[in-house]
């Protein structure tokens, strides 16, 4: 009751560093593995595709949450955390999410199903990140204000991998 009361977007971000089990935390409540018996996760996915790819872009470089070893993958070794919204404080803060869908995984929905589907299945994720944030003080907006062509040649994106939406997250602003 207390982090739904407490869940909110923020656009006020302090540019501090999230402590490193801080952000393990986050990846792992966005769409972490909990149950390693099936590998299914934090978040529902339709028909199971787990079709949704965490990208993280920090100060130093674009990661992806690689979900089954619980580890982030450098993509890029770039600052790129500019390029993923319009907004000013993107620049600044410490977390940019970035939530892409594989569509070689949707194959089976065709192109309406995979559509409706991805961003069905991004909005948990990202309601998962905003309890998160609630439950730890932290500050979140999820964001659809994109350049999505200039952000998917910066993150090196396939030709079948469509960037749905991205979310911020850092501590408050003082
Ligand atoms: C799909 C989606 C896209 C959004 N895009 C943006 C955005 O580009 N920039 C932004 O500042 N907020 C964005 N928001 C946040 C909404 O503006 C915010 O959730 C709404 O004003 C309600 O405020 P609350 O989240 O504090 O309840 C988006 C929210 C959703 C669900």
């Amino acid at each position: 009751m207390e982090v739904l009361k407490d869940r909110a977007s923020s656009r006020s971000f302090s540019s501090e560093k999230l402590p490193l089990q801080t952000l393990s935390n986050l990846l792992w409540a966005a769409f972490g593995i909990n149950r390693p018996d099936s590998g299914k996760r934090t978040a529902p996915s339709a028909l199971n595709w787990q079709e949704i790819d965490i990208y993280v872009a920090l100060p130093e470089a674009l990661y992806i949450y690689a979900a089954r070893e619980h580890e982030l993958t450098q993509i890029v070794k770039e600052d790129i955390r500019a390029l993923t919204g319009g907004q000013p404080f993107v620049k600044d803060a410490p977390v940019n999410l970035v939530y892409v869908a594989d569509l070689s995984k949707t194959d089976s929905a065709g192109k309406q199903g995979a559509d409706l589907y991805t961003a069905a299945d991004t909005g948990f994720i990202s309601q998962n990140v905003y309890l998160f944030c609630a439950s730890e003080g932290l500050a979140t907006v999820v964001r659809g204000s994109i350049d999505r062509e200039k952000l998917a040649k910066a993150m090196k994106l396939r030709q079948d991998q469509q960037i749905i939406l991205a979310q911020t997250v850092g501590f408050p602003q003082k």
